[in-house]
């Protein structure tokens, strides 16, 4: 059987998104184990990685727009009734309705974390950057929506990491595309239909930008207390 690709993620996304699970769990162990110093470093390098994404998603290539992953409602309940009479052998070249929404969620979840986490204190020494600007009451509350949001993400994992193996049994493999970036079908894929691609490397200069000016404003004694 004559297998063609195409290519849906690019090289900003993938190296993205496996960045971020690296970081997260670095957040879980060092905010969990109290080691506040590379807990702040660490979310430095996350709130970064997030900040480019939410602008690459709208300049990025056609599977990171928002504006093109996000759709209506009635597209989610069509693709789950296409599901349910498992009619469903047309394949994504991105994220498929329901996963769009799923992305949302997580950015949302990430971004009410890094906001509540630079507002929080942990009741010894260490605070968030934007701490002294609130009272100690905001801040412990803020402290509190972090464990709180925290638990939440938690849960989205698990959903994530069922759905993904939940497409592996039905065998559509989403993995190895977001390793690889390119996604295998059966039939050719038109040139039309094939989504528009950014060079990822356009994501990374933005990525590093913005990283400069995160590591001035915030993350620049951190770093050299850390090394
Ligand atoms: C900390 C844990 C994780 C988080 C927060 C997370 C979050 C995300 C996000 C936000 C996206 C959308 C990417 C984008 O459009 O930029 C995504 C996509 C994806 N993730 Fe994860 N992820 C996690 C772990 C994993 C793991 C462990 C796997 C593999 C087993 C995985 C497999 C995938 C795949 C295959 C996609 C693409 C889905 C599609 O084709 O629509 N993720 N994930
Ligand atoms: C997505 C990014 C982040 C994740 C996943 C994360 C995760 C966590 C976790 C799991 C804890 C332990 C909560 C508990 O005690 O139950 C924690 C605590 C904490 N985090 Fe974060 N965090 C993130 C971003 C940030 C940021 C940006 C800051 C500030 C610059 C920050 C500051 C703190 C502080 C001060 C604590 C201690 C709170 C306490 O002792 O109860 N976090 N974080």
């Amino acid at each position: 059987m004559k297998v063609s690709t195409t290519a849906i993620w690019d090289s900003f996304v993938r190296g993205y998104h496996w960045l971020q699970v690296l970081c997260i769990g670095g957040l879980w162990y060092t905010g969990t184990e109290g080691l506040m110093d590379w807990h702040f470093a660490i979310a430095y390098f996350l709130l970064t990685l997030l900040l480019t994404r939410i602008i690459w998603g709208f300049i990025g290539s056609d599977t990171a727009k928002f504006l093109l992953f996000v759709r209506s409602p009635r597209a989610v309940l069509q693709y789950f009734q296409s599901m349910r009479k498992k009619k469903n052998d047309d394949v994504h070249l991105g994220h498929n309705p329901a996963g769009g929404y799923m992305v949302l969620g997580f950015f949302i979840l990430l971004t009410t974390q890094l906001i509540t986490g630079l507002f929080a204190n942990d009741d010894i020494i260490s605070e968030g950057p934007l701490a002294m600007y609130i009272t100690g009451e905001e801040s412990s509350l803020m402290t509190e929506i972090h464990a709180l949001n925290f638990d939440v993400m938690l849960g989205a994992i698990i959903l994530h990491l069922v759905a993904i193996f939940f497409y592996l049994y039905k065998k559509d493999n989403l993995i190895k595309p977001m390793l690889n970036g390119r996604k295998e079908t059966v039939t050719e894929v038109d040139t039309d239909a094939a989504p528009k691609m950014v060079n990822g490397l356009i994501g990374w200069i933005v990525f590093a930008t913005i990283g400069s000016a995160v590591y001035s404003y915030l993350a620049k004694d951190i770093v050299a207390y850390l090394f």
